[in-house]
């Protein structure tokens, strides 16, 4: 049986992608489908082959909309990468009644959108920091305020557009209208943040397969966004090299065995290394295999510190909260404590009613995050789901694409 309406939200990550589709039963938010399918043709969040990557994600619909018994055609999608950046923007207006409406508002965030963004960035974000009323400052809900004068500060999250129009592609080449593109940080916080943490200032870092995003919350509100090319795979990929294995046996020992802090590992313990090819497999002591994990991971949690020097560690009173694929890394949660000097947890996704255990785990925080950002994005009072357009199509106006 064929069911209307629905949000269908695909999580494009560097190694694997996630559809996951999602309804209302009850005024709750149901996850009714998912699929999940290896991400070829990607490197480091950016599609490198159109083909196969259309390909990935046709198959990761397909499994979702087959489990869900929904045919949509409205989607949400996600990018990250290190193109991903955020600037500050600023917009003025005039208030005919002197009274702050909703459309001042409107009209002041557009402004604030209209700053000088290049010809080749796409806008994928305005988050809104805080609202002037004449001499006022420090607003976060102006409607209704007496002024002349209303002044929008906002924060814009821009992503390369050749990047974000290939991913395009893959969905057009399947038939399907993209109706926003979400930036894969700012997703995974919807899922695994709670509002306390939020409010109190926290760190999230989404430590993925390819890439590593990051978001800073302060106030309820996002106040910094970034990307750094360093996920799983090359944790993986240092493996291979230095124990001089497959990537395939590489993965299975770093999943298996892996822990990125060499103090917590036994000068004795060993571990069987298989050889590539015929070659009979080797025992190397733990602590090496520690050691290299170690080694890129300090590297990654210091290139995100010099990202976020801006912000001192008594802004982030809530520490840090890690999520993605690699956080299950034993060991990460001390090297967090030790580099940033910050404390951390492991952040899994809300569990939504529905497929309740088969996405919880980080790997899915920005699927589930997708599908909880869409959801809460609706305008107010509007009836869902409708036929047709689904709830997603009522997104349109909202995101920016
Ligand atoms: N238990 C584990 N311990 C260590 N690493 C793990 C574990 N489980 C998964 N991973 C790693 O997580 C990574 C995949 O994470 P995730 O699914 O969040 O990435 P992605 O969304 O595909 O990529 P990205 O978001 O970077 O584009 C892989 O590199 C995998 O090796
Ligand atoms: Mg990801």
């Amino acid at each position: 049986m064929m069911r209307d309406g629905g949000l269908l939200v695909v999580d494009v990550g560097t190694t694997k992608i996630c559809a996951l589709i999602g309804e209302e039963r009850d005024g709750k938010l149901w996850v009714t489908g998912m699929g999940v399918s290896p991400a070829l043709g990607l490197k480091r969040g950016s599609v490198v082959n159109i083909e196969e990557a259309t390909q990935s994600i046709k198959s990761a619909i397909e499994k979702a909309q087959g489990q869900a018994k929904v045919d949509l055609t409205f989607v949400l999608t996600s990018v990250a990468g290190s193109h991903v950046k955020i600037q500050p923007g600023m917009g003025v207006v005039a208030l005919k009644e002197k009274e702050v409406t909703s459309k001042d508002v409107e009209e002041v965030l557009a402004s604030a959108q209209a700053v000088d963004i290049s010809q080749d960035r796409i806008l994928l974000h305005v988050i809104p920091q805080e609202f002037v009323v004449d001499q006022t400052r420090g607003i976060t809900q102006p409607i209704g305020m007496t002024g002349v004068r209303l002044e929008a500060h906002v924060q814009l999250i821009t992503a390369q557009r050749s990047h974000v129009q290939n991913l395009l592609r893959c969905f057009e080449n399947l038939g399907l209208e993209v109706d926003g593109v979400v930036f894969q940080g700012l997703a995974s916080a919807e899922a695994v943040l709670t509002s306390e943490e939020k409010d109190l200032g926290v760190l999230l870092i989404d430590f993925g397969g390819g890439t590593s995003d990051f978001v800073i919350y302060k106030e309820g509100v996002l106040k910094f966004a970034g990307s750094v090319p360093v996920g799983g795979e090359l944790l993986t990929g240092d493996l291979a090299v230095c124990l001089r294995t497959t990537k395939g046996e590489a993965e299975k020992l770093k999943i298996e065995r892996g822990i990125c802090l060499r103090e917590l590992v036994d000068e004795d313990e060993t571990i069987e290394v298989p050889g590539i090819g015929n070659r009979p497999a080797r025992s190397i002591s733990k602590k090496l295999l520690a050691e290299i994990l170690e080694e890129r991971v300090r590297e990654l949690l210091i290139l995100i510190e010099s990202e976020i020097k801006a912000f001192p560690k008594t802004y982030l009173t809530s520490g840090v909260v890690l999520t993605g694929g690699s956080a299950l890394l034993p060991g990460l949660i001390y090297l967090c404590d030790q580099i940033l000097d910050l404390p951390a947890r492991i952040g899994y996704p809300e569990r939504l009613p529905g497929l309740t255990e088969e996405i919880y785990h980080p790997q899915y925080a920005t699927a589930v995050g997708m599908l909880l950002y869409a959801y809460q994005n609706l305008p107010q009072g509007m009836e869902r789901p409708q036929k047709k357009e689904g709830l997603l199509g009522k997104l349109k106006k909202l995101l920016k694409i």
